[in-house]
């Protein structure tokens, strides 16, 4: 096992009504809040005016700033960024999902920061301070209110790069379930492929000896997939949305990913995908994880079969069959939650496969650490997605 250093400095507040705490805690923080949102959904649900009413009873003073898109843009952090240096905020109150919650995360390491806060994305400078973001959780997928990672896209280009680093990590996060039942079932499908993403790019590791958090990421996968059919079967049960919000959480504040790395390649070939075609980032998690699997799986015959054998319960075959199975499997559940699972099933055309591969492959040698892949073998697991 890896030696580690385990951070998570996040309150998570998780219930029934909790949003009406928002107040009372960003207040810990200040008097002056901005408020990042999305696209609407807050307001048409009655969110917004819970939230700016709980403000509102804390004596805060804010200023507002919505229309985040999913994959959120650099233009819109940009804003940001000067909408909060001219108010002086003392806190950033993301009120949604992934998206509203990079973007804030963004802005906060930029008022900090004199050069351009892209610099943070593309490698050219490292965030040491950010303003304390806080957030109320809308949708359960990309774990971003406990993670210390930001993705932004760049129109300039179509770059989609994240960032990962300690000041980031929120304050606090309220994470209500019932907030969720809202979300249409495309959506939560993609949430679900989200989570199940985050906790198979740790699982697939190269470290051997790691039982304890193989045991858990194989609970936590075993969780997602029987809840994910729940909820997709019932989206008002308040039980199922509870249980995915929680996994969501957990597959990403990193406690499953201790003592091992990651891969993250089937992420960083996904978000070329996004950057693009501005596809949901679970759906395209779902084209791109079971080509990554079959481009891989041979390396490490022993790791699939087990996957196979803990998580889907895969028992008769030889080895390679039983690994070849727990993928077809992996793959006919994100087709049960109505996910697609290859490119031409998304309406991805497959002319710009080199393009998305020379990006992937730009920023480093490798791409990935269980199996390092270059441009070539990343073009490789595109014409495996098509
Ligand atoms: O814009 P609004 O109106 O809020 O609508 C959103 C959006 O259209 C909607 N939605 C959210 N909550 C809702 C709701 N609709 C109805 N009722 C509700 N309660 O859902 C749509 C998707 O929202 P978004 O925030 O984009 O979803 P998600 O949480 O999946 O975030 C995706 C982004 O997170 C990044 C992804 O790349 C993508 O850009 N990721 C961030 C990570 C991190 N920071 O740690 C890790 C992930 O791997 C991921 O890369
Ligand atoms: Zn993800």
């Amino acid at each position: 096992m890896n030696s580690f250093t385990f951070f998570h400095p996040t309150r998570i507040i998780f219930g029934k009504d909790v949003e009406n705490q928002a107040g009372q805690e960003a207040r810990k923080y200040g008097t002056r809040v901005l408020l990042h949102y999305g696209g609407g959904s807050i307001k048409q649900s009655g969110l917004y005016d819970r939230v700016t009413a709980s403000l509102r009873e804390a004596g805060l003073e804010w200023r507002e700033l919505g229309g985040v898109q999913p994959n959120p843009r650099l233009s819109l952090v940009k804003e940001g960024i000067s909408l909060c240096r001219e108010f002086a905020a003392d806190i950033i109150l993301a009120v949604g999902g992934g998206s509203v919650i990079d973007s804030a995360k963004a802005i906060a390491a930029g008022v900090m920061y004199d050069g351009d806060v892209w610099d943070f994305y593309s490698g050219g400078a490292f965030p040491q301070k950010a303003l304390p973001v806080g957030v109320v959780l809308t949708i359960s997928a990309a774990g971003s209110e406990a993670s210390n990672s930001s993705v932004i896209t760049n129109e300039d280009g179509w770059y989609k790069f994240g960032l990962s680093a300690d000041c980031l990590r929120p304050v606090f996060s309220l994470c209500n379930p019932q907030l969720t039942c809202t979300v249409p079932p495309y959506q939560t499908a993609c949430g679900i492929a989200d989570m199940l993403a985050h906790v198979m790019e740790r699982y697939f590791t190269p470290q051997r000896d790691v039982d304890v958090t193989d045991r858990m990421c194989e609970a936590l996968m075993i969780a997602i997939i029987e809840n994910g059919r729940r909820v997709m079967a019932d989206p008002n049960s308040y039980e199922a949305r509870a249980e995915i919000m929680w996994a969501g959480t957990v597959a990403h504040n990193d406690i499953v990913g201790v003592g091992r790395s990651g891969d993250w390649s089937s992420h960083r070939i996904e978000h070329e995908l996004s950057a693009i075609y501005d596809i949901a980032h679970g759906a395209g998690l779902a084209i791109v994880f079971p080509a990554w699997m079959k481009h891989v799986y041979k390396h490490d015959i022993p790791r699939f079969k087990q996957f196979a054998e803990r998580v889907f319960e895969v028992t008769a075959g030889s080895d390679e069959e039983v690994a070849l199975e727990g993928i077809a499997r992996l793959e006919s559940f994100f087709r049960e939650i109505g996910l697609p699972v290859t490119l031409s099933e998304a309406g991805i055309p497959h002319d710009r496969l080199d393009e998305m591969a020379k990006k992937c492959a730009w920023r480093s040698a490798d791409v990935g650490n269980y199996v390092k892949l270059t441009e070539d073998t990343v073009r490789q697991v595109l014409e495996l997605a098509k």
